[in-house]
């Protein structure tokens, strides 16, 4: 059975003028609380945000590493090989655009695109590699291995689409909020 210990809905609306998707405020508060002054943070589909000593990104002038997660992954990247204390990820919406938009792999063009078919690669690497996940998405993955610590449903009102923060540790962490 899985167990989520504890949820909280928080107000969360989609940056008008800066980066599109970049953390709502609130978001960006709890991330920074929950991580400290850890160091040891990989950051994959970055975007604009500082958080992070590693962040990758497809093209974003704010990430430490330009290019595809995926082929990062597939490469077995050197800087992949760390143990890291923190994942944290906040990836495009690709399948709901894909299906909403009639446009393969999402909306993004040529290389520009999150493919999800490859996703197991990300779980593959936290389990050798992460202590800690964050992640931030439409869908709510539940990685192998770890554990819910707390979730926050991301909410912008009315009858928008919510988002879900999830903090996942490694199974037998004891550390909450
Ligand atoms: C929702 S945004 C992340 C925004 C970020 N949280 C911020 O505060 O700015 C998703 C990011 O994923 C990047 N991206 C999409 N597919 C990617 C891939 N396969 N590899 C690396 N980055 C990717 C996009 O360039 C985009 O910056």
């Amino acid at each position: 059975m899985t167990i989520i210990p504890s949820a909280e809905v928080i107000f969360g609306g989609v940056s008008q003028a800066g980066y599109p998707g970049a953390f709502p405020p609130k978001v960006e508060e709890i991330i920074r609380s929950l991580i400290g002054n850890s160091h040891s943070i990989i950051h994959f589909f970055s975007g604009s945000s500082r958080i992070g000593d590693v962040r990758i990104d497809l093209g974003h002038q704010n990430a430490t590493h330009r290019g595809n997660v995926f082929d990062f992954l597939k490469q077995k990247d050197p800087i992949l090989r760390h143990q890291w204390e923190w994942l944290i990820a906040d990836p495009d919406y690709c399948e709901e655009q894909e299906r909403r938009l009639a446009r393969e792999k999402g909306f993004m063009v040529g290389d520009r695109f999150a493919d999800w078919r490859d996703e197991r690669l990300i779980e593959d690497f936290a389990k050798g590699h992460v202590q800690n996940i964050i992640w931030l998405d439409r869908r709510m993955p539940h990685f192998k291995g770890f554990e819910f610590k707390k979730i926050w449903l991301v909410w912008q009102g009315g009858w928008r689409n919510i988002r879900v923060l999830t903090w996942q540790s490694r199974a037998g962490q004891t550390r909450l909020v």
